[in-house]
């Protein structure tokens, strides 16, 4: 049998230049597997907390000296010579060491580190495409509804499926300080484009459209955080939905809904009159978190209002279970963010995911701003089935590695 050999972790750095978690695995039959693990930068305060140094002497208090030291000295011997293909028992260990209902002692990125390259090493073990490994413990996964029972979910609810990947266009609010645009984010979403590549072409093709004509407009080719563009003197959403539908025109994607539009409030406050506006003038899918965290009423109402809408949570349900149980109770979404990096373990990723699977919502993995190459947010995609994925713009080495690795996995459904 193939036993983990060991664990090392190391600092490296994400694509926001700030230190990250890298955990390296070997295992017994010699092979060596990564993961890193992304931060955000707009949490909700209800997502698992991550472990920095606080040490302003470097990095401005972002190193991340002890998660390193935790992983080598405190994890690193109790998940030695274990199995790694027993994912919910390593979890477990995880969840006792940290002790706490939030990861506050190991923290998230600790944690999430180990979960997910012990994952990457169980898929390696079983010559399996990560994707596919991932889908197996997701089916495996014991999980309870709100009632307490015990899930049980067939049919194509379990089957692996490729993600409509939503690009981000352009990036305002806390992820943009060049822009007055509150929103964080304007996304497009090729719906109506068939192959996987087609769409990642789209995307591209769009977001370079955009990318000259913000220049030709605004004198400016300034990014945001996710890559997308963040063009200063606009402060109106309905001015950059309308430059975004010339691009959208400009590369011919304007006819028959090939692309559909989405929204990351993250909260802002927006007048409720913009909704309506926009939603008369262009086809919208989605709008995530378009209230704060604990504004479950009026998440509920726009979920009423707007019943062809996929109302998502993010930081309101912040991949906690809790939060999920509350959502499905009010009604307040259809739709929600699946982000590991909230959660802390796979496990509990893939409990959240199956949970809000059964209650009937579309499942959206998300990326953070905060990326490494990394790709394992599009095997969870993926191997959960999840309807939606946004992995930011396709700009910048940590972004495009998704969009190529999403590009790669789909060869094994399209074929
Ligand atoms: P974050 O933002 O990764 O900075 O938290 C992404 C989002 O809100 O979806
Ligand atoms: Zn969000």
């Amino acid at each position: 049998m193939v036993l983990i050999d060991s664990i090392v972790a190391r600092q490296i750095l994400n694509g926001q230049g700030e230190p990250t978690v890298e955990t390296i695995l070997k295992l017994s039959s010699g092979e060596e597997l990564r993961a890193s693990v992304p931060s955000g930068r707009t949490k909700s305060s209800y997502e698992a907390i991550e472990l920095y140094d606080k040490d302003f002497a470097k990095y401005f208090g972002r190193s991340v000296e002890h998660a390193v030291e935790s992983i080598n000295n405190i994890i690193a011997p109790r998940i030695k010579r274990l199995d790694p293909t027993e994912q919910s028992k390593v979890d477990q260990i995880l969840l006792e060491l940290d002790g706490t209902p939030n990861k506050a002692h190991l923290g998230s990125n600790v944690t999430l580190a180990v979960s997910v390259v012990v994952a990457r090493a169980a898929a390696k073990v079983k010559d399996k495409p990560f994707y596919s490994y991932i889908n197996e413990l997701f089916i495996k996964t014991k999980a309870k509804n709100q009632y307490d029972e015990d899930i049980n979910l067939t049919g194509d609810a379990i089957k692996p499926q490729l993600p409509i990947p939503g690009f981000s266009l352009i990036n305002g609010g806390s992820h943009a300080s060049s822009t007055d645009l509150t929103i964080q984010e304007f996304l497009v979403f090729p719906v109506g484009v068939d192959k996987m590549a087609d769409k990642i072409r789209a995307g591209v093709e769009i977001l370079n459209t955009l990318k000259k004509l913000c220049r030709d407009t605004f004198n400016s080719g300034e990014l945001g955080d996710e890559g997308a563009l963040a063009p200063p003197r606009i402060a109106d959403p309905m001015q950059a939905m309308e430059i975004i539908s010339q691009a959208v025109k400009k590369s011919g994607y304007d006819r028959n809904n090939r692309v559909v539009y989405g929204f990351d409030i993250a909260g802002a406050e927006i007048p409720a009159e913009f909704y309506s506006r926009v939603f008369s003038m262009y086809p919208v899918l989605t709008v995530e978190d378009p209230y704060k965290e604990d504004d479950w009423d009026k998440f509920t109402k726009m979920h009423k209002t707007y019943p062809d809408l996929f109302v998502t949570g993010d930081d309101l349900t912040a991949t906690q279970l809790k939060r999920l149980y509350t959502a499905i109770k009010s009604e307040a979404i259809d739709s929600v963010m699946v982000k590991p990096n909230q959660a802390g373990t796979l496990t509990e990723t893939l409990q959240f995911a199956k949970v809000a699977k059964d209650a009937g919502m579309a499942l959206y993995a998300a990326h953070r701003s905060g990326e490494t190459s990394d790709t394992f947010i599009v095997d969870l995609a993926v191997g959960i089935g999840a309807k939606f994925l946004k992995a930011g713009a396709p700009f910048g080495g940590e972004r495009v590695a998704k969009y190529n690795h999403l590009m790669d996995v789909a060869v094994y459904f399209e074929s």
